[in-house]
Formats: structure tokens, C-alpha cells, sequence
């Protein structure tokens, strides 16, 4: 007989008891897209390493290929119409103009066809590009207005980052007290640091419920703040049935799971380390 344990409960004493919330296949199968704006190609190598991030977390083909909003002016409204979670990145180029430095499209569609966009309640986080050491004092400013003209909107934003100590720029647009507006990367001085960047915030993303069906909170903090990531040593797996065929919930018991601590919920996101599609939530 193949035994098929039924529950996981944590052992931790700080989440017992354990209850299961739902269980789903996740959370996961919304629609995700990447709008990005670009000069000479940074942000849509950052855009392709989130997108890659988000495929190898979520499954492959959880995310499309990020779309260059040169290519979608005058086609917005079905563009972020197409996906229920919409990752907006954009570069900055210094004009002296206090708005509209992107330097790409998004510059032409800010004031005007974004206005008629339908984005109330539209989960939506930003990135930006820029350089720290040359423009120190304007560091990746255009992001900042992204994510304002984005909020003009009623968009739910998620993704905002703490200011750590890798960063060495004066001034930002983009810096809100100590948090930036979105995840914010240097390739001209710390390209090296940009893979790590992604993959925390793809992680924080999914911690938040970006990607999950319906409104997610945004309430969890990056993994190196606020949430506590427990792994599988925490984690005991108890069979409290015997049974002959494998159970027919979709959640692998068996697998290495990852847990996301949202400590405002008291909740617990389980990602699937092995299929990272399947995931459940446990409250205590
Ligand atoms: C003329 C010029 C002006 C720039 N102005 C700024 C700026 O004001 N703030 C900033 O953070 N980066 C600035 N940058 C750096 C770019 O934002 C950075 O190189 C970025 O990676 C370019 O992205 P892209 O290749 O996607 O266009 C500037 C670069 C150039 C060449």
C-alpha cells in the first residue's frame, strides 16, 4: 500500500494550527503582461529577465513576451485590456523637462490616450531603468511619473521596494519616503545586481498576490523585509490516512514547498517548488 500524506502542518509553533484555506492550481493561471518603453535596449533586457523570472516561478508561458509600447500606441486600452496583471517599465533620459523623459512612447501617451484607459482596480507594478553614477540626482525619475500617471488612473499598484543600501543615487522621482514606486535597476553600473533584483521582486510580486486571480493584497513586504521565507525544514509532513490511490486534490504533498509569511494577514502563501504552479494558503 502507497501511503499519500494528507495534511502539511508546519512546525513551527508560531503557525499552528494550520488550516487550509483553498487550494488551487494557482492563483496562478491569470494573465500576465510586460509594457515596456525603450532607447537603446536596457529595459527590454530587464523586461525579458522578468518575464523569464515570472516563467520559471509560475510555469512556462505564465507570462507573454514583453511588448514594446512603441508598437501598441493608439492599441493600448486592448492591450492592458488582454491581461488581469500588467508589469509597466520605462527608462529616463535627462531633458531638463520636469515630465515626459522616458524618452520613448510612453512620453506621447501619458497626457493624452492614457487618460481614456479603464484601469480602475487594474493590478499594475512598475520598473525602471537609469543611471545612479551619472545622473545621481535624477535616478531613474521617469518611473516615478509611470507610476503616477498609472495611479491618476485607480490602478492597484503593487512591487514597491525598500531603499537598500546597493543603491548610491542623490535623488529620485522614483523614491517615496524609503521605498521606491517599483523595482528599480542600473545596467550602466550594476548589471550584476540586476538578476538578483529580478528575482526578489518577481518573488515579492507572487508573495503579494500579483498574479493571483482577483484583487491580491499588496500588503507583504520584500523577502529581505517583512516576509519571513520558511523552507522545507520547517515543515513536517503528517499522514493521518492511509489510502490506496492518490488523492485526488491537484496539491503534491510530496513536493518541496516554499512559504511566503504575510504577517498582516497571518497568513501563509505555499508555492510548489517543483511545478511552481501549484499553491495554497494556510491562515493561523
Ligand atoms: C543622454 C542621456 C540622458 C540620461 N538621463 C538619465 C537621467 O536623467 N536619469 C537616469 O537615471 N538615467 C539617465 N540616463 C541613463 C539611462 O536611463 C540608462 O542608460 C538606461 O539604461 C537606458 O535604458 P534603455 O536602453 O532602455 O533606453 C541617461 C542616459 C543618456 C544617454
Amino acid at each position: 500500500m502507497k501511503l499519500y500524506p494528507l495534511f502539511l502542518l508546519p512546525t513551527a509553533s508560531a503557525f499552528a494550527p494550520t488550516a487550509f484555506l483553498r487550494r488551487q492550481h494557482t492563483s496562478l493561471d491569470a494573465s500576465v503582461g510586460i509594457v515596456f518603453g525603450t532607447s537603446t535596449g536596457s529595459t527590454e533586457e530587464v523586461a525579458d529577465a522578468i518575464a523569464s523570472r515570472i516563467n520559471e516561478v509560475l510555469g512556462s508561458g505564465s507570462c507573454d513576451p514583453p511588448i514594446c509600447v512603441d508598437n501598441v500606441v493608439g492599441t493600448l486600452s486592448s492591450t492592458f485590456s488582454t491581461y488581469s496583471s500588467v508589469i509597466c517599465g520605462t527608462p529616463t533620459w535627462n531633458t531638463g523637462a520636469e515630465t515626459e523623459r522616458s524618452g520613448t512612447a510612453w512620453d506621447e501617451v501619458y497626457y493624452g490616450e492614457m487618460g481614456d484607459l479603464k484601469l480602475e482596480g487594474k493590478k499594475v507594478a512598475v520598473f525602471g531603468l537609469g543611471d545612479q553614477e551619472s545622473y545621481g540626482e535624477n535616478y531613474a525619475d521617469a518611473s516615478g511619473e509611470l507610476y503616477d500617471v498609472l495611479q491618476s488612473l485607480g490602478v492597484k499598484s503593487f512591487g514597491e521596494t525598500t531603499v537598500d543600501d546597493s543603491y548610491v543615487h542623490e535623488e529620485s522621482k522614483a523614491q517615496r519616503g524609503d521605498k521606491f514606486v517599483g523595482l528599480l535597476c542600473d545596467q550602466a553600473n550594476q548589471d550584476d545586481l540586476t538578476p538578483g533584483r529580478v528575482e526578489r521582486w518577481v518573488d515579492q510580486l507572487v508573495a503579494e498576490g500579483f498574479f493571483a486571480d482577483g484583487a491580491g493584497t499588496a500588503e507583504t513586504q520584500q523577502a529581505d523585509g517583512d516576509v519571513e521565507v520558511v523552507g522545507r525544514d520547517k515543515i513536517t509532513v503528517e499522514v493521518l490516512k492511509e489510502v490506496e490511490e492518490a488523492p485526488s486534490s491537484p496539491v503534491s504533498f510530496d513536493a518541496t514547498w516554499k512559504g511566503y509569511r504575510n504577517e498582516k494577514k497571518g497568513s501563509t502563501l505555499w508555492v510548489n517548488q517543483e511545478n511552481r504552479v501549484e499553491s495554497y494558503t494556510t491562515q493561523n
